[in-house]
């Protein structure tokens, strides 16, 4: 089997990402590689686990490695204070130890949960986050970010708190939902629109490709993802300043989030993909970049079969007015103003704080419409 390895090369907290096909398969060993923990405790959800567990139990057997697991509910709604309260709960009830290693084992809602409370059980234990959608591998797993939801928000209550090994098996995409693949492109796409003008690009000749195909194309999009995304987490970790552009598009999704409710009507990529289109589109706006950017980075999501307009999702009810008061909740939000991540063109994202909410109420305001 043919593994990639790159490094996220952080002082004191530096990790490997190892990406391969059929990597479950061999998780113990690369998990003895690193240390020999007494036990790991396997936090998965219910699909993950009904497809995957089995794969990644063998292993662990093979490597003499105990293991305990918990199965929680998929989807959004468990990046939520009960589902914490539960998942710390059961951690307890096992006397997860210090020397013990956690296991984040499926998408970003259980990599995200799972981190959190791995950062604050017993004042923070290790964990190893095996990624199973493309969202995941291409981010979620990557920099230690972790949060639950709240109604006042995504991910506003969490904590940064880094893995010590990320293994993404790409053979796990095989069973993966076309439509959770393509909320994971959204999310590939992202580092193209940031600064990579080439890299967006080769992804949207090749959508289709990555799309349907567990081929190299694939790989290497994921590949160039992680090292993109460990560049920048190693230039910024708590996001002081540079980090924030990997928030292209999030400050829209996080409220088009928040505003369906968790509840899997509108995915995060999906969510991520319309909000990069307001986003250039805001930019378009107040004149940092060309008109008809954005109808070009919206052509790019709709190829991969994103939506693209806020129109084309479900309608919460929100005007803008609402979207304005819960954007000013945004992690980014600053002196009570409006932070977004804008752009100049194509591969040319910038941090935008202080923005004037009248030129955004007029852009919402045209998008319910349009
Ligand atoms: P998810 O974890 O809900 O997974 C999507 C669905 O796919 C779930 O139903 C899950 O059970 C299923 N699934 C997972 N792997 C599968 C597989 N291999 N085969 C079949 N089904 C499988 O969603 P996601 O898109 O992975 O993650 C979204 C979350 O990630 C959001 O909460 C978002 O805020 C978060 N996120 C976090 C970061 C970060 O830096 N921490 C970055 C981006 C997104
Ligand atoms: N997904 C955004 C970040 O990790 O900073």
């Amino acid at each position: 089997m043919s593994v990639e390895r790159c490094r996220v090369g952080l002082s004191g907290r530096a990790y490997e990402i190892v990406v391969g096909a059929g990597l479950l398969a061999n998780a113990g060993s690369e998990i003895a590689k690193l240390r020999n923990p007494k036990r790991v405790f396997i936090v998965s959800d219910e699909n993950v686990a009904r497809l995957h567990l089995a794969t990644l139990s063998q292993s662990l057997d093979k490597a003499a490695i105990s293991h305990v697991e918990t199965v929680l509910p998929p989807g959004e709604a468990s990046k939520s204070f009960s589902m914490l309260e539960t998942l710390v709960t059961r951690m307890l009830d096992a006397n997860v130890e210090r020397s013990d290693l956690i296991i984040a084992f499926g998408g970003g809602v259980i990599g995200d949960l799972t981190g959190f409370a791995a950062g604050i059980v017993k004042r923070g234990l290790d964990y190893v986050q095996i990624p199973t959608t493309l969202l995941a591998q291409v981010d979620s797993s990557v920099g230690g970010k972790t949060a639950i939801d709240t109604p006042h928000g995504k991910n506003l209550v969490g904590l940064f708190h880094q893995p010590v090994l990320v293994l993404s098996d790409t053979a796990t995409l095989e069973t993966l939902p076309a439509r959770e693949l393509r909320s994971g492109f959204a999310e590939v796409l992202k580092y193209g629109l940031i600064s990579d003008a080439k890299f967006a690009g080769w992804l949207t000749a090749n959508s289709q490709t990555i799309l349907s195909l567990a081929g190299p194309q694939r790989t290497q999009a994921i590949l160039t993802s992680c090292r993109m995304k460990a560049a920048v987490v190693e230039a910024d970790e708590r996001e002081g300043g540079h980090r924030a552009l990997l928030n292209l598009g999030h400050t829209f999704a996080h409220a088009i989030e928040t505003f369906a409710g968790y509840t899997g009507r509108v995915l995060h990529g999906e969510a991520v993909a319309v909000g990069c289109g307001l986003a250039f589109e805001l930019s378009e706006l107040l004149r940092y970049c060309p008109a008809g950017t954005s109808a070009q980075v919206r052509a790019m999501f709709a190829k991969a079969g994103l939506p693209a307009h806020l129109s084309e999702l479900p309608d919460s009810g929100a005007g803008p007015a609402d979207y304005i008061r819960l954007m000013l909740q945004d992690k980014k939000a600053k002196d009570r103003k409006l932070t977004f991540i804008l752009a100049r063109g194509i591969g040319e994202a910038f941090v935008a704080h202080g923005v004037d909410p009248q030129p955004v109420h007029q852009l919402l305001a045209a998008a319910a419409r349009n």
